[in-house]
C-alpha cells in the first residue's frame, strides 16, 4: 500500500513493514477538517460531488454522525475512490464470530464481586486480529447505540482480509507489539503505549510489525470519543489536540479476490470482493482513524494537598445525553510527580456509581503491589469497594514524603456509566484469577477509641 502501489506487504516481511511504518507522514490535530491526495490533482476544489470527479475517480460520503448533528460534533468525510462501496457482492455469515460478542450482555447473571484477569494466553498459531478478538463484556445495546464492549485480542498473523464495524468505534490500546493499520484513510503506525482509533464504518487490516501482537480494544457503540471540555485548566493540557494524528492518502490498486468482514449487529458477515476496498485515492473531512502517542499526555495533579479525582486523566470521552455523565471515558495513568503535602498519594478507596475496566500496559499500578500484570485487567464494577492493596497501603501511609516520580508503568481505564457484564468465556476462563478479594485482606483496624 503506497501512493499508487500494487503490492502488499507479505504478513512475512516484519522489516520492510516496519521500515514503511517508521517512515509515514500524519496529519495533526483532533477533529480537524484534513484533506490528503495520494495522487495530485485526485481532490475536488470547490466542490464535493462533481458532475465527473478526477481521474475517473467515485466519490463518496462516508457519515459518522446525523447530517444535523451539530456542527462542532457533526463527523462525516469524502472519499474519492477506485470503485463505490457500493459496489459488492450480498454478505452472508459464512464466518464465525468466534470470541467476538455484542451487546445486550444477558448471558451471565450480574456479579457484584471485584475480579481479575490474566493476560489471555497465547492464541493458536494462524490467528489475526480480527480471529484474536476475545470479548470480556460490556453494556447497553449495539443496536441502540449506546453503551460499549471491553475487548482483549491475542494474534500472531498479519490480517489479509478487510474489517469494518458498523456497531461502533474501535479504540485499540496495544500492550504488546506494533501494528501498521492499512485504513481507508491511509497509514497508521501504533506501539505499545500508542493508541489508535478506527471510526465506525471505516475499513481496515491490521498488519503484525513483531512475531505476535496483545492489547485491548474498547468498542464504543455510543457517540464518538472526543475531547473533554477542560473548564478552569485552560485552553491547554490533557491530551493536547496537535498530537492527534490522521493518516494520509494511500491505496490499494488491487484487482482479484479480497475478504470483507462487516460487523453488523452483533455478528460478522463476509463477502469475498474482486477488488480491495482501501481503494481511496483521496479524501477529506471530520470522521477519520487517528491515533494518539500515550507519553504525550500532560498529566495534572495537585500541588498542594489531596489529589483530584481520576477525572483529570481523561484522554478521550463519548458522552451520553446527560451533561457530565459518560457513556465511555478512556483514562490514562501516565508518569506524573507525587508531591502532595500531608495526603494518602496512592489512589483513594472509594465506591463509584461508574463501573471500572482497568488494563496494564507496561510496569505497575501505584495502587496494587502485585498481581495485576501487563496485559491482564481488573473489573471493579458500580458501587463495588475497591483501593489500594495492603501493602501499597502500609506503605504509602509511612511514607516520607518527599517529591516521588511514578515513572515505572503506564496503566488505563475504561470508565462507563453502566456496569460491565460479563461474557460466559470471561466469567468461566482459565485465566480468571482467584481469590482477587484477598489483596483487601489484612488491612486491620487501627482505630483506638480514646480511653
Ligand atoms: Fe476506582
Amino acid at each position: 500500500m503506497s501512493d499508487g502501489g500494487t503490492s502488499r506487504a507479505s504478513v512475512f516481511e516484519h522489516g520492510e513493514a516496519r521500515k514503511t511504518a517508521e517512515g509515514l507522514a500524519y496529519l495533526s490535530g483532533f477533529g480537524n477538517e484534513h484533506s490528503s491526495e495520494a495522487v495530485p490533482g485526485t481532490l475536488p476544489e470547490g466542490r464535493n460531488s462533481p458532475q465527473r470527479a478526477p481521474l475517473g475517480l467515485y466519490a463518496e460520503q462516508l457519515s459518522g454522525s446525523a447530517f444535523t448533528e451539530p456542527r462542532p460534533h457533526n463527523r462525516r468525510s469524502w472519499l474519492y475512490r477506485i470503485r463505490p462501496s457500493a459496489a459488492h457482492p450480498a454478505f452472508t455469515r459464512a464466518v464465525d464470530n468466534g470470541g467476538l460478542r455484542t451487546g445486550p450482555f444477558t448471558d451471565i447473571t450480574p456479579d457484584p464481586n471485584r475480579l481479575r484477569w490474566n493476560p489471555l494466553p497465547e492464541p493458536p498459531p494462524g490467528t489475526d486480529f480480527l480471529a484474536g478478538l476475545w470479548t470480556l463484556g460490556g453494556n447497553g445495546d449495539a443496536t441502540q447505540r449506546t453503551g460499549m464492549a471491553v475487548h482483549l485480542y491475542h494474534a500472531d498473523t498479519s490480517m489479509e482480509r478487510v474489517f469494518s464495524d458498523a456497531d461502533g468505534e474501535l479504540l485499540i490500546v496495544p500492550e504488546r507489539g506494533g501494528l501498521l493499520l492499512h485504513t481507508e484513510f491511509g497509514l497508521l503506525h501504533v506501539e505499545p503505549g500508542h493508541v489508535a482509533l478506527i471510526p465506525r464504518g471505516v475499513r481496515f487490516r491490521v498488519e503484525l510489525l513483531d512475531a505476535s501482537a496483545r492489547g485491548y480494544v474498547c468498542e464504543n457503540y455510543g457517540a464518538p470519543f472526543r475531547l473533554p471540555d477542560l473548564g478552569p485548566i485552560g485552553a491547554n493540557g490533557l491530551a493536547n489536540v496537535r498530537d492527534f494524528r490522521a493518516p494520509v492518502a494511500a491505496y490499494e490498486d488491487i484487482e482479484g479476490p479480497v475478504q470483507v468482514v462487516n460487523k453488523f449487529c452483533g455478528n460478522l458477515w463476509t463477502a469475498t470482493y474482486d477488488h480491495s476496498p482501501l481503494d481511496v485515492v483521496a479524501w477529506h473531512g471530520t470522521h477519520v482513524p487517528y491515533i494518539y502517542d500515550l507519553r504525550r499526555f500532560n498529566v495534572i495533579g495537585t500541588i498542594s494537598y489531596d489529589h483530584p479525582d481520576p477525572s483529570i486523566f481523561t484522554v478521550l470521552t463519548s458522552p451520553s445525553d446527560t451533561p457530565g455523565l459518560a457513556g465511555v471515558d478512556f483514562v490514562v495513568f501516565a508518569p506524573r510527580w507525587l508531591v502532595g503535602e500531608n495526603t494518602f498519594r496512592p489512589p483513594y478507596f472509594h465506591r463509584n456509581v461508574m463501573s471500572e475496566y482497568m488494563g496494564l500496559i507496561e510496569g505497575a499500578y501505584d495502587a496494587k503491589a502485585e498481581g495485576f500484570v501487563p496485559g491482564g485487567g481488573s473489573l471493579h464494577n458500580m458501587m463495588s469497594a475497591h483501593g489500594p492493596d495492603r501493602e501499597t497501603f502500609d506503605r504509602a501511609s509511612a511514607a516520607e514524603l518527599r517529591p516521588q516520580k511514578v515513572d515505572d508503568g503506564l496503566a488505563f481505564m475504561f470508565e462507563t456509566r453502566w456496569p460491565v457484564m460479563l461474557t460466559p468465556q470471561a466469567a468461566t476462563a482459565e485465566h480468571l484469577q482467584q481469590g482477587y478479594d484477598d489483596v483487601w485482606r489484612g488491612l486491620e483496624r487501627h482505630f483506638r477509641p480514646l480511653p
